[in-house]
């Protein structure tokens, strides 16, 4: 963590008070522990959300009452399985990813946490996945997604977020990850693609009508980062 702008003491204590919130507030979950191990073995870069990130994910689940979620990069299944924990058997996740592999670890690792018949990995591009789910029938009659997680590639996530509007109802809740990348989303001369990425859906963000949203800086075992929240209004 040592690449973070802090002095390296800062950064540890960062790391500390991450670890002494999760062994305070989280409870040993089996099937979440094994999916680390399993990515970790595998080799699968370690980007997934932090424990408390995740549970975060977990109560926001819970306190919209949501049934159905829709995520955009599904990495290992980390965050899918804390969704899948919050839906219950009664719920569905559908989780898009683009590389094989992933898809291949997150598939065995959800199975493994018990959630084969609540979450559904989709293969491809995820914009390719959004419109091919447009065409089934997603956003028409009914069939909406409660709560959508964004966390694949950033330059995209405009595209994301307005598939989201359409599989939306009033009252669906999106949630994007890393939309502060250490800082350097409010640095006008930092001009990397995700970076971009991130400043176009926020200007996005701001002319829709039918959003309302805030993001919140995170600080801890990830580094530097942050979560956008938008809620759908109309
Ligand atoms: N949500 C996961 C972490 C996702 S990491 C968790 O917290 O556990 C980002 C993932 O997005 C990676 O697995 C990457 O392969 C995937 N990704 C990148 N570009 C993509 C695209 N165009 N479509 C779908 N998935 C993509
Ligand atoms: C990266 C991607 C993520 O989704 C994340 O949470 C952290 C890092 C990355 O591409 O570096
Ligand atoms: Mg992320």
């Amino acid at each position: 963590m040592s690449y973070l702008p802090f002095p390296e003491e800062t950064v540890e204590k960062f790391v500390a008070t991450d670890k002494y919130i999760c062994s305070s507030l989280l409870q040993h979950d089996e099937g979440l522990s094994s999916a680390l191990e399993a990515n970790r073995a595998a080799q699968v870069d370690e980007i997934d959300v932090a424990p408390n990130q995740g549970k975060l994910l977990y109560l926001l689940t819970k306190m919209t009452f949501s049934t159905r979620i829709l995520e955009v990069g599904t990495l290992g299944g980390y965050s899918a399985i804390w969704f899948a924990k919050a839906v219950g058997s009664g719920g569905q996740v559908i989780t898009l990813e683009l590389e094989p592999e992933h898809a291949r670890i997150a598939r065995s690792n959800i199975k493994n946490a018990g959630f084969e018949g609540v979450v559904q990995v989709r293969e491809g591009k995820a914009l390719e996945t959004l419109e091919k789910m447009g065409e089934e029938g997603w956003g028409k009659e009914g069939r909406v997604f409660d709560l959508m997680f964004i966390d694949a590639d950033k330059e995209n996530n405009t595209e994301y977020v307005q598939w989201g509007l359409k599989f939306a109802k009033k009252g669906t809740v999106i949630v994007v990850d890393n939309v502060g990348r250490k800082g350097r989303i409010a640095n006008p001369e930092d001009n990397d693609e995700s970076v971009k990425g991130v400043r176009r859906m926020f200007e996005y963000i701001k002319g829709e009508k039918r959003l309302d949203a805030t993001a919140i800086q995170t600080l801890g075992s990830k580094g530097w980062d942050g979560f956008a929240v938008a809620l759908v209004v109309e």
